[in-house]
């Protein structure tokens, strides 16, 4: 028998025959590629300036094959900036927003890091919030093509996903700005619709987290070019130069010093992403990956989906919750216990690591299903799934 199954115990609660080959299911930092290995990394420019040309080279490659992989339109820009995704999306926040009212729609926890930011931090006057509970969309039919847009295109604590862009304006006066860090590269994405696009490295290509990147459309570049807003920005979020558009970020040129090792370690999941058939087949996985875990999902009887409405459902980051009416009745701390303890069990079989719901969420469990994950390992974490919740209740 393979060291990754274990032995069948005849008791009423036997363990699963067959192991996740790779227990690795968290929702960021995620699992990285497949046949990822340390010597891929040996090319990286350690112990160079970043302004050296062979490391410069190297980041414009990172930006290259984002633009090329994530099937970007012609004239928009790639660039790359500290602090990871948030870095990037307050980098946009900060320098793009206050020339026309703003909307931010935000049901997660980091949509809801967006509205504190627009309404606690930055002053400004004509602001509207659009704010749900987790599992639930807000109403995005509210959405103003003469308002700029700020909303996350998936929910990663949430479970919850924008379907569709239907609803944003394609003769929009505003900017939308998107939060995509755990959708980019997941799932088709309308261009057309997105004027400024953020996602961090260590989502659905499995890299180091370390910086942020930043998609920008003409109209985003116009804008910088056309405005500078009063406040003041610091240098870690400024995308002006002289008054203008810093071109020379989407260059290769980064605001600061970035981590060559983690631009080495990106560029390796960019090329196995092309490898593999590109933005198609990245898709495809993640499908394949969600309709396993699906098909299990739709016939348990004690964990369900979070989010009633099956077209905002994420497909990558998937959240569960208890439908058992013993545990339905629990109050909350009952239920983080039960989820702790089925956490625990499967961490110590090595069948799943870090599934937990997160913490600013509802109690249960939190599956990621994202192109680096392999559909096969999903389809044996069901039964793993059972095995730990009927320890659990027993030891309850
Ligand atoms: C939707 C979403 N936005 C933003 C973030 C923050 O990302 P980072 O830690 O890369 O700044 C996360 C992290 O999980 C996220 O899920």
């Amino acid at each position: 028998m393979a060291d990754s199954q274990s032995a069948a115990v005849d008791t009423p609660n036997s363990k699963p025959m067959i192991r996740p080959a790779d227990p690795r299911f968290s929702c960021g930092p995620v699992k990285k590629h497949p046949g990822w290995t340390w010597e891929g990394l040996s090319e990286a420019p350690l112990s160079r300036t970043h302004r050296a040309g062979q490391a410069v080279a190297r980041i414009k490659e990172a930006i290259d094959r984002t633009h090329a992989l994530l099937e970007l339109p012609e004239g928009y820009h790639v660039g790359i900036l500290p602090g990871s995704d948030t870095g990037a999306m307050e980098a946009a926040m900060w320098s793009l927003l206050g020339q026309r009212g703003v909307d931010v729609f935000g049901w997660d926890v980091f949509g809801k890091r967006w509205i504190l930011d627009a309404r606690d931090e930055l002053p400004l006057d004509d602001l509207r919030i659009f704010e749900t509970p987790a599992g639930q969309l807000p109403d995005l039919a509210q959405h103003d093509g003469k308002r700029d847009t700020v909303f996350t295109l998936n929910g990663t604590a949430a479970g919850v996903w924008v379907p569709d862009l239907d609803w944003i304006d394609p003769a929009r006066e505003g900017l939308t700005l998107c939060d995509a860090t755990s959708a980019a590269f997941a799932v088709d994405i309308d261009w057309s619709k997105i004027d400024v696009l953020t996602f961090s490295w260590q989502k659905c290509l499995g890299g180091e987290a370390q910086h942020g990147m930043l998609v920008m459309s003409p109209r985003a570049i116009e804008r910088l070019n056309s405005y500078k807003p009063a406040w003041p920005i610091p240098g870690l979020l400024q995308l002006h130069s002289g008054g203008k558009a810093n071109m020379a970020v989407y260059e290769g040129s980064t605001l600061n010093t970035p981590s060559l090792m983690c631009v080495e370690d990106y560029v390796s999941s960019l090329k196995w992403a092309s490898r593999i058939g590109g933005l198609p087949e990245l898709v495809r996985r993640s499908e394949a990956n969600f309709a396993a875990l699906d098909a299990w999902v739709k016939q348990s009887d004690w964990l369900g989906y979070l989010c009633e409405d099956e077209a905002a459902r994420s497909p990558v980051s998937v959240t569960l919750k208890f439908t058992d009416p013993r545990i339905a009745v629990m109050d909350a701390e009952a239920q983080w216990a039960l989820t702790k303890r089925i956490c625990s069990l499967l961490e110590r079989e090595n069948a799943a690591l870090d599934i937990s719901m997160h913490r600013q969420s509802v109690p249960g469990i939190r599956i990621w299903c994202g192109p680096t994950i392999e559909r096969d390992d999903l389809a044996a974490l069901g039964p793993w799934l059972d095995w730990a919740w009927r320890e659990a209740l027993d030891a309850a």
